[in-house]
């Protein structure tokens, strides 16, 4: 018996009687076979791309006037985004259920005209003049602090310049007062870098042979994580960076410790450190001076991370990056020291932890 048009399914009896309502048997549902795994994925996937949304390095949860305006156009551009895709799908499902007559050519034409040319133009202009009355406030220079980050492969070379202060010369680490205009002059000697503070401000590219600046305005004192944006070679996504924003007047006592030299106590470290030639690449101010191949080292203890952003900064820490240098960051230009005995690695670890 058809029914509907179709031919009933079990669970129908056939009757004789046409008069008598059969039940339509629902159609059975066809199922897709990566439905059921979509379905357990997908809160898997939304709690994976909305994790992106905060943290310390996130863009959206801004702590710098410059991340803020990012962060604000951001959410913008992806609220016209939405009205748009909202109005496009709304129109075409619209196009598609309503019993409509065929429209005219002239108005087909000139529907097109309006909505696949003159809106289209009208929106991204208006959104790009929006993007654009940004810059200015974005590109304008910093007053108050001057900072010089060099990349490296792979880690980054940082020097604070204040003026009528002495140089201070630091690696990995970028430190600056709340409330701050901060310029940053960014260079690399050899490979293009990219450097970003994500909660602070947008990317700005280090590019060999040039200088190019990024200022910085936090607002927010913390712990913030910024990252090499550009592939630079096979330690790219090894090479980050510690961000802290500092109350002023905490900041001021740092630096004025950062410049002093490093007052770890005599210790065998020290030792093992002269011994093995470290000093022909790291400087250890008021014990070692002259070595500019790798980071500086004065007040590694301080730091919050080793091997730029890789490890927490603990002892053990510092004894696994000597040891395994290269296993740990392919491509650098420090080689393992895994020849070391035992106690002097640990000696070494030991003192370079302590050097505040
Ligand atoms: Cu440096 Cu990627």
């Amino acid at each position: 018996m058809l029914v509907d048009g179709r031919e009933a399914l079990d669970g129908c009896h056939a009757s004789s009687d046409s008069s008598v309502a059969l039940p339509v048997q629902a159609r059975p549902r066809v199922r897709l076979s990566f439905e059921p795994l979509l379905r357990r994925l997908l809160p898997v996937l939304l709690a994976a791309a909305l994790a992106g949304c905060t943290g310390p390095q996130s863009a959206l949860d801004p702590a710098g006037s410059d991340a803020t305006q990012v962060s604000l156009l951001f959410w913008q551009m992806l609220g016209a985004s939405a009205a748009i895709w909202c109005l496009v799908l709304g129109t075409a499902g619209y196009a598609a259920r309503a019993n409509r007559r065929p429209w005219r050519e002239r108005t087909g034409l000139n529907m097109i005209l309006l909505a696949g040319a003159i809106f289209p133009t009208l929106a991204l202009a208006g959104l790009l003049i929006h993007g654009l009355r940004l810059m200015p406030e974005l590109r304008a220079a910093g007053q108050d602090l001057h900072i010089d980050v060099v990349g490296e492969r792979f880690w980054w070379r940082v020097t604070y310049q204040l003026e009528g202060r002495p140089v201070v010369v630091s690696a990995n680490e970028l430190r600056m007062p709340a409330g701050a205009s901060v310029e940053v002059s960014l260079s690399s000697p050899d490979v293009i870098h990219s450097f970003w503070i994500p909660p602070l401000a947008g990317k700005t590219d280090m590019i060999p042979g040039r200088t190019t600046r990024q200022s910085l305005r936090p607002t927010r004192p913390g712990v913030y994580r910024g990252a090499c944006a550009e592939f630079c070679g096979s330690s790219h996504a090894l090479m980050a960076m510690t961000a802290v924003v500092m109350e002023p007047a905490e900041f001021e006592r740092w630096l004025d410790a950062e410049a002093k030299p490093a007052t770890a106590s005599a210790h065998p470290g020290e030792q093992v450190f002269r011994v093995n030639g470290c000093a022909a690449c790291h400087s250890v101010r008021g014990v070692a001076e002259g070595g500019m191949v790798g980071p500086d080292l004065t007040h590694l203890g301080s730091r919050h991370s080793v091997g730029a952003g890789i490890l927490d900064n603990t002892p053990e820490n510092i004894a696994r990056f000597i040891a395994h240098t290269e296993a740990l960051k392919p491509g650098v230009r420090m080689p393992s020291y895994d020849m070391l005995p035992e106690d002097d690695l640990q000696a070494l670890a030991t003192w370079l932890d302590d050097l505040q």
